[in-house]
């Protein structure tokens, strides 16, 4: 790759679903401020149903470059993804890099980025599970370590941050992009179509992801998940998105075959948060189905130690459960529910929101980076 001529543009670097749900409002609000941007895609994830549907649904543009990395163990991919980031940002120089969330990809490009000399943000920072077990709390230190700017969703962000010794004057309080992206596709939603794409009747039912290490990484775990997820499948019909990591481990604890529970390819995001809008309950790990469950009011049950959002806990619809207790707490959703169906017609309650999730840190970010790129201008002027 050769050095491109011309002003240094913002180089966003995405490589997993969850980064370009991520940066879609952002690129599309510097976009409207006029910004020079490039977008480089690792490669992290490459099947349509990872990467190109939510290029295509979010109407992202299509990357600048991509870099195919693909997987590997946490090494390879790391070390692919330094080799190939740093002639990536060697052709393309940067006057900032952005990178978004906890991914390996994300660690990578902070630091390449860092031996580079190249400023740096980082989408998402301050978020803190304190177990060092799980690789997302190992890349998001990582990126915040080096990032000149910390763009935070959420107080609770920022007081880890302040806590760490970061200066009070790299941290802006922006919001949640992630939020902003299912703000931007709500209108689009359409609950009884993805519903019957899957198979579903007109009952209530719920939705299932799981994909983390610690869930489908340990057999005994997994195998304790497995059934409790069956004992929910009893009480409701589940559809369960299948993603690529844990396939293996879960079918050999006995996911295929349980009565109630539709196993499904990854869905695109409009059909997956269709699916979730329209449901009675999501059980889950991911990091983003804990937000947006918070914003569409939907009861979601987190089968985790911690979480590194507790703004969905204190502001939203989230609750921890271990494998054994999943069973009990869907049937405490289910009848929380009949309850209130059958109770008086209460005044509706919109659902809780932690502060600044409505749909405009993208906004919010692009205005900061704009003031930013305006003062290092002119502190480099004659
Ligand atoms: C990654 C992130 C995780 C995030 C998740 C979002 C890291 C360490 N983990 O996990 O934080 O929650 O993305 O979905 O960055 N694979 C495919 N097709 C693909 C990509 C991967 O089949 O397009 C399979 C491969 O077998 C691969 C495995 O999934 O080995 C894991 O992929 P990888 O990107 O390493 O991690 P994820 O589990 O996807
Ligand atoms: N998602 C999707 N299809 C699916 C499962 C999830 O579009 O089958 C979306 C989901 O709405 C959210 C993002 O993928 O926007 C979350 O990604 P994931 O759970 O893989 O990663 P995490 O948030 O845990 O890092």
């Amino acid at each position: 790759m050769t050095a491109t001529p011309g002003p240094r543009p913002l180089v966003h670097v995405v490589g997993a679903r969850p980064n370009f749900v991520k940066a879609a409002p952002v690129i599309r609000a510097l976009a409207a401020a006029g910004v020079e941007q490039r977008v480089v895609h690792t490669g992290q994830h490459y099947d349509e149903a990872l990467s190109g549907v939510f290029f295509a649904e979010l109407e992202l543009p299509a990357p600048d470059l991509n870099l195919g990395v693909g997987s590997g163990s946490h090494a390879r991919q790391t070390a692919a993804l330094l080799v190939a980031l740093e002639e990536a940002f060697e052709a393309l120089r940067p006057a900032l890099v952005i990178d978004y969330g906890d991914v390996n990809s994300t660690l990578a490009a902070a630091l390449v980025a860092a031996k580079l000399q190249i400023p740096q943000a980082h989408v998402e920072a301050g978020l803190r599970s304190f177990d060092m077990t799980m690789p997302e709390e190992v890349n998001r230190r990582v990126a915040d370590a080096f990032a000149d700017l910390c763009f935070a969703t959420s107080a609770d962000a920022v007081d880890n941050l302040r806590r760490e010794g970061v200066p009070a004057a790299r941290i802006h309080l922006v919001g949640n992009s992630m939020i902003d992206s299912l703000e931007a596709v709500r209108p689009r939603l359409d609950p009884a179509g993805a519903r019957k794409a899957v198979g579903l009747s007109d009952a209530p039912y719920g939705v299932v992801t799981l994909h983390r290490p610690g869930n489908v990484d340990e057999p005994a775990r997994t195998r304790a998940l497995v059934d409790g997820l069956a004992a929910s499948a009893a009480q409701v019909p589940l559809v369960f998105p299948v993603h690529p990591r844990g396939r293996a481990a879960l079918e050999a604890a006995g996911l295929t075959g349980v009565s109630g529970l539709h196993l499904v390819e990854p869905l695109g995001y409009l059909a997956f948060l269709s699916l979730v809008a329209g449901s009675a309950v999501v059980i889950t790990d991911s990091g983003g189905v804990q937000e947006e469950t918070t914003i569409l009011g939907v009861p979601c049950l987190t089968v985790r130690p911690n979480t590194e959002r507790p703004v969905t806990i204190t502001h939203g619809t989230n609750r921890l459960v271990e494998p054994g207790e999943l069973a009990a707490a869907v049937g405490a959703v289910l009848a929380a529910a009949t309850a209130l169906a059958a109770g008086p017609a209460a005044p509706g309650q919109p659902p809780k929101r932690p502060p600044l999730w409505d749909g405009r840190a993208g906004e919010r970010i692009a205005a900061v980076l704009v003031d930013w790129l305006r003062d290092r201008t002119a502190a480099s002027a004659p």
